[in-house]
């Protein structure tokens, strides 16, 4: 786990995830140090994974005010009900489908919750924060927000990608990594990540980047890249992802390839 500041206002917790054959996938969560402090998803779910005193490791977990579900996938929610405990305070800011895919597992109390949709605001003491639809996700309950008073954007899945190091998907900003193979990693994420994008036309795709254009956001932070100050380039990267090749995975016999290349050679 790696630790960034986005100046006075974010703490970044940056782990990560190998995605066999492809790369290494950033998973980070954020902390919001506002007057109301928000904690930004709760991490992978894996058993080796301590949310809470990770993020004790940044401020006292019974401070947190906020947890924004961005939604309830799992490598999103992996501290959300420790954290719940250590933070009697807190609320978990989501939609109303988090909540229904949250209760085909373990339900959230509804005195814990408050439900904001797209287009909705929320005021945290200090700053509002306003909730937007990505132009990319992976779950209908996706809300990602912007920070109107630094303009710092929170895309959940959108604008992710999955890394060719460890080292690439723990850098402190994507401006350091090589950017020609940054825009193939994010045309790639994003038809993995949202492949009903092959079903859009292109020029209506460019419009829903435009709006993120708009919003002149200061930094993007994505569940699945390092740190962008570089929106421009973030944007212009995603263009072509409609009339890009769409992912197939490995099938059973690529599968075996792959084992047999495992298997220990007799002498
Ligand atoms: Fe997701
Ligand atoms: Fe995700």
């Amino acid at each position: 786990m790696h630790k960034h500041r986005i100046g006075t206002d974010v703490t970044v917790l940056a782990d990560q995830t190998e995605v066999p054959g492809i790369g290494h996938l950033p998973i980070n969560a954020f902390v919001l140090h506002a007057d109301q402090p928000v904690v930004v998803d709760t991490g992978l779910s894996l058993p080796d994974r301590d949310f809470v005193s990770t993020l004790s490791s940044v401020m006292d977990p019974a401070d947190v005010r906020w947890i924004w579900l961005t939604h309830p996938d799992r490598d999103h929610t992996g501290g959300l009900y420790d954290l719940l405990d250590a933070a009697p305070q807190a609320r978990v800011i989501t939609t109303f489908l988090s909540l229904g895919i949250l209760a085909t597992e373990r339900p959230l109390p509804m005195d814990r919750v408050y439900l904001l949709n797209p287009g909705q605001k929320i005021d945290v003491g200090d700053r509002t924060l306003a909730a937007f639809r990505p132009p990319l996700f992976d779950n209908p309950a996706t809300t990602g927000f912007l920070d109107t008073s630094t303009g710092i954007s929170f895309s959940s899945d959108c604008f992710g990608a999955v890394m060719a190091t460890p080292e690439q998907a723990a850098a402190p900003d994507v401006a350091d990594l090589p950017q020609a193979e940054l825009a193939e990693r994010q045309v790639l994420w994003a038809g993995i990540d949202s492949p009903w994008i092959h079903h859009v036309a292109p020029d209506r795709f460019a419009e829903m980047l435009a709006g993120v254009r708009r919003a002149d956001p200061s930094w993007i932070l994505s569940s699945h890249l390092p740190p962008a100050q570089s929106i421009a380039t973030l944007l212009d990267n995603l263009l072509p992802t409609p009339q890009s090749s769409p992912f197939v995975g490995p099938d059973q016999a690529a599968l075996m390839a792959m084992l047999a290349q495992f298997e220990p050679v007799s002498a």
